[in-house]
C-alpha cells in the first residue's frame, strides 16, 4: 500500500482538491491522508476529505493521534509522496523558507518523501517575484511542480495561477509514485 499524504492550502480552488482526492480514491493500493492547513478549512470542511478517503484528516500540530506517536513525524516517515493541491502562495513561501509553523510545513520538512505542489493563486500573486524566486529555489531543493496554468481566476481575470486540470495532477501523483521513491 503507497501512502500519500495531501496537504490542502487555503485557495479558492479547495473544492478541486476533492475532485482530486476523488480520483485517487479509485486507485486501488493507495492509502490517502489529508492535512488541512487552518485556512483551508474556511474553503473546504474535513469531514468531506474524511468521507472521500475514509481517514481522519488532520490540521493541528499539537494534536494527538489515537495510536500514541508525533503526528508530524508519524505522517512523514509513512508518506510516499506528498501532493499539496492548491498550494498558496504563503505555503510556497514558508517550504521555500524553512518556516514550520503548522502540521503541514512540519510533516514535509520531516519528511523524505517526494513532494509535488499545485500551485493555485491570483496573476499578480503568481507573477510576483517573491512567488518566482520561492518556486526557483524549491526547485533547486528537488520539489517539483504541476501547474499553475493559464485560466478564469477567482478574481474573474484571466491569466496564469488557474490550479492545473484534476486528471493532470492525478496523473502527476501516479507516475511520481511509479518512478521515485523516498529519498
Ligand atoms: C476567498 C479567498 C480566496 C483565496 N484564494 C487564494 C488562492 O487561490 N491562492 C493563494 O495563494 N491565496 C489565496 N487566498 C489567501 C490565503 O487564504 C491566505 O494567504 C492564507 O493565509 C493562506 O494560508 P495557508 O497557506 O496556511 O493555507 C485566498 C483568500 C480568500 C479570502
Amino acid at each position: 500500500m503507497k501512502e500519500v499524504v495531501i496537504g490542502v492550502t487555503g485557495s479558492i480552488a479547495c473544492y478541486k482538491a476533492c475532485e482530486v482526492v476523488s480520483s485517487l480514491r479509485k486507485d486501488q493500493g493507495l492509502n490517502l491522508q489529508v492535512v488541512m492547513t487552518k485556512e483551508a478549512a474556511h474553503f473546504v470542511t474535513p469531514l468531506t476529505f474524511q468521507t472521500l478517503t475514509g481517514n481522519r484528516v488532520y490540521s493541528d500540530v499539537f494534536e494527538v493521534p489515537e495510536e500514541w506517536d508525533l503526528l508530524h513525524t508519524s505522517l512523514s516517515q509513512k508518506a510516499d509522496l506528498i501532493l499539496v493541491c492548491p498550494a498558496t502562495m504563503n505555503t510556497i513561501g514558508k517550504l521555500a523558507n524553512g518556516i514550520c509553523d503548522d502540521l503541514l510545513t512540519c510533516v514535509i520538512f520531516a519528511s523524505r518523501a517526494p513532494v509535488l505542489l499545485a500551485p493555485a493563486m491570483n496573476k499578480a500573486m503568481f507573477e510576483h517575484p517573491a512567488t518566482q524566486e520561492n518556486i526557483a529555489r524549491l526547485k533547486r531543493f528537488g520539489v517539483q511542480f504541476i501547474g499553475p496554468i493559464r485560466g478564469e481566476l477567482a478574481c474573474r481575470q484571466v491569466g496564469m495561477g488557474h490550479l492545473s486540470e484534476v486528471e493532470g495532477i492525478a496523473d502527476a501523483v501516479r507516475k511520481q509514485l511509479k518512478t521515485r521513491g523516498k529519498k
